[in-house]
């Protein structure tokens, strides 16, 4: 059963998170990271077991490391060593806590830009300067790493940590295993850590890709990942994700503050070991219906609105679409005129100027709804 077709718009309208209520009931909100679903039935049995516990104390690992390599294991053929693993409350946090080990402050952290928004911001609230990589556009409109670029903004010696995101949000590449490999040779050559959030893993299309972890490379051993059920299953307000050191970097994890830990929630936790554990077959039903919205998106565009790019993403539920030719500040309008809301191109650094991400983690309905209202404010006269 597609899990985003399961919630009608009424019903969406009575939630209480970000997504549904930062804008007014007349805006449609495809923009934050959230889907439309409701939760995965073994997720909804491990959290209503806690509830009738009163289980609501301090956060434990648990067997979630456990949870998560069994999980690698069958969908990556890699298993991650559980003793490697440590419990954060988020990537965004686990991210901070392994730079604050690994990096001094002022030291330069490299990231590739476009630029998931918050790493914009807390890399340099923790006291590191922020560096972007551009990443490249091919001719066929689809983003892909620039290694020439990369091995020239890696030779600054200021840089001493690059922030690898894979699958990449806003744009859904996936890299592939010579690309990984080639980071990782670059990364060593000029003595630069390296790290990668694999947050959207679990999402990455069967028919596009094949996901490759940066730790199932031997020679990546000295990198730390951060992985997480919370894009995939839609747990992000539970807190709980896992860093996760190669086998010469478990150090660098170990020295992590172990107050760090409890800042995530045993809700999370255990919601997480479910979704690892026996969260498969809603993801797969999940993953059919985001293939189906993506392509939809697809045709809509090319009837409704033809000027505006869009490559169908190869993982996540995030499209980044180019509506350069709509005129300057397109979120801004789509949000005022056709009460559609994005999130706006420019939040993930000046590449994506003219772009916004729309998210397709919703019903076709909403989708069909969205590219309707789309369409008519591209037909209108510009204010
Ligand atoms: C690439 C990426 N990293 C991190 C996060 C945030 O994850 P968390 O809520 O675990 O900090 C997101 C959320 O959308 C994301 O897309």
């Amino acid at each position: 059963m597609n899990p985003l077709t399961q919630l009608d718009l009424s019903t969406l309208r009575r939630r209480r998170s970000m997504k549904w209520r930062h804008y007014p009931d007349d805006v449609l909100p495809l923009w934050v990271a959230e889907m439309d679903t409701p939760l995965a039935p073994p997720i909804a049995a491990a959290l209503e077991e806690a509830i009738a516990l009163g289980d609501t104390g301090y956060a434990d690992i648990g067997q979630l490391a456990e949870a998560y390599a069994a999980f690698a294991k069958h969908r990556f053929g890699w298993w991650p060593d559980p003793a490697h693993c440590v419990l954060a409350a988020d990537v965004a946090q686990g991210v901070i806590d392994v730079l604050r080990v690994v990096t001094e402050p002022g030291d330069t952290v490299l990231i590739n830009e476009p630029t998931y928004p918050p790493f914009r911001r807390i890399i340099p609230n923790a006291d590191r300067v922020l560096r972007a990589s551009p990443m490249t556009r091919s001719a066929d409109g689809r983003f892909r790493l620039d290694l020439d670029r990369l091995d020239a903004d890696l030779a600054d010696t200021a840089v001493r940590a690059f922030l690898l995101v894979n699958p990449h949000n806003p744009t859904g590449t996936v890299l592939t295993r010579d690309e990984l490999s080639a980071v990782v040779a670059l990364c060593s050559r000029h003595d630069v850590r390296l790290l990668s959030d694999e947050i959207h893993a679990p999402l990455v299309y069967p028919s596009e890709a094949s996901f490759v972890p940066l730790l199932s490379l031997p020679e990546a051993q000295r990198s730390i990942v951060f992985v997480s059920a919370t894009k995939a299953w839609n747990l992000a307000g539970l807190k709980a994700s896992l860093v996760i050191a190669g086998a010469e970097a478990v150090a660098d994890v170990r020295a992590i503050p172990a107050d760090a830990a409890v800042n995530a929630g045993l809700l999370g936790v255990l919601a997480s070991e479910a979704a690892f554990r026996a969260g498969g077959p809603w993801l797969d039903d999940l993953l059919a219906g985001l293939d189906h919205n993506r392509t939809l998106l697809d045709s809509l565009l090319a009837k409704h609105l033809p000027g505006v790019g869009y490559v169908p993403p190869a993982a996540t539920f995030l499209a980044w679409l180019d509506c350069s030719s709509l005129g300057p500040d397109p979120a801004a309008r789509f949000l005022e005129q056709a009460r559609v809301a994005f999130t706006p191109g420019p939040d993930f650094g000046p590449l994506g100027a003219g772009f916004v991400r729309l998210n397709l983690a919703t019903s076709p309905e909403i989708l069909t709804e969205a590219v309707a209202r789309m369409a008519k404010l591209a037909e209108g006269p510009t204010k």
